[in-house]
């Protein structure tokens, strides 16, 4: 997506201090069916920048094909549109020397918080029928930390969602309903294996409801 000026600059004055890099734009066809967010970008995603187009994004097209989905079906985002990372400094194991190492990290809630208008201008702009959050931090971002994607993975849930207040420094409920399908971070499965069974269920479902609907 193109973002007005006023936008990209307002969030990166927000971002100040953080340690956040790059910036990867959200990628899609502004009619899409379902509106996916996910976390962050990731090293990857900086280079290419493609949102999931890493070894989460392999796992993600898997998923799609199984509701029916292809890549050009939906607008796909995160919450933070930087890479959030750490500083760290490890030891070489060949050479013995230490080195500083800045890996991917899951974005803050004050980083979350500093993105959110580039977040409410999607949803904004999309006006989706449907949106899927990957993992506890799109889950949480919409719907607050009351929602686990443990506790919801795989429902059709209907209500408001969290946007920023006038103040832009804290939430507010929308007026508007949305209908959301909270589902793991594709990424879960190489943490755990055993829940690839349950991811393919979750998305065989959506495929399902979407079917229904049209
Ligand atoms: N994880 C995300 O949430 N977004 C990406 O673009 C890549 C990995």
């Amino acid at each position: 997506m193109n973002y007005p000026d006023w936008l990209v600059n307002d969030v990166a004055r927000r971002s100040k201090g953080f340690l956040l890099e790059g910036f990867v734009a959200g990628a899609g066809p502004l009619n899409a069916q379902l509106f996916i967010l996910g976390e962050a970008p990731g090293r990857n995603e900086i280079e290419t920048l493609i949102p999931f187009s890493g070894a989460a994004g392999v796992e993600l097209d898997k998923s799609l094909t199984l509701a029916g989905l292809t890549r050009s079906d939906i607008y796909i985002t995160s919450a933070v549109r930087s890479r959030p990372y750490s500083i760290k400094s490890v030891i070489n194991k060949k050479s013995g020397t230490p080195e500083m190492r800045r890996p991917n990290r899951t974005p803050t809630k004050k980083e979350i918080l500093a993105h959110a208008p580039i977040t409410d201008y999607e949803i904004q702009q999309i006006q989706p029928d449907i949106i899927v959050t990957l993992g506890n931090i799109g889950l949480q971002r919409l719907l607050g930390s009351t929602h686990t994607v443990t506790k919801d993975h795989g429902q059709i849930l209907t209500g408001p969602i969290k946007e920023l207040n006038q103040a832009q420094e804290s939430y507010q409920l929308s007026d508007k309903t949305y209908t959301i399908v909270p589902m793991f971070h594709p990424a879960a499965i190489f943490y755990n294996r055993k829940l690839a069974p349950l991811i393919e269920e979750d998305w065989q479902k959506l495929g399902v409801f979407l079917h229904k609907k049209s």
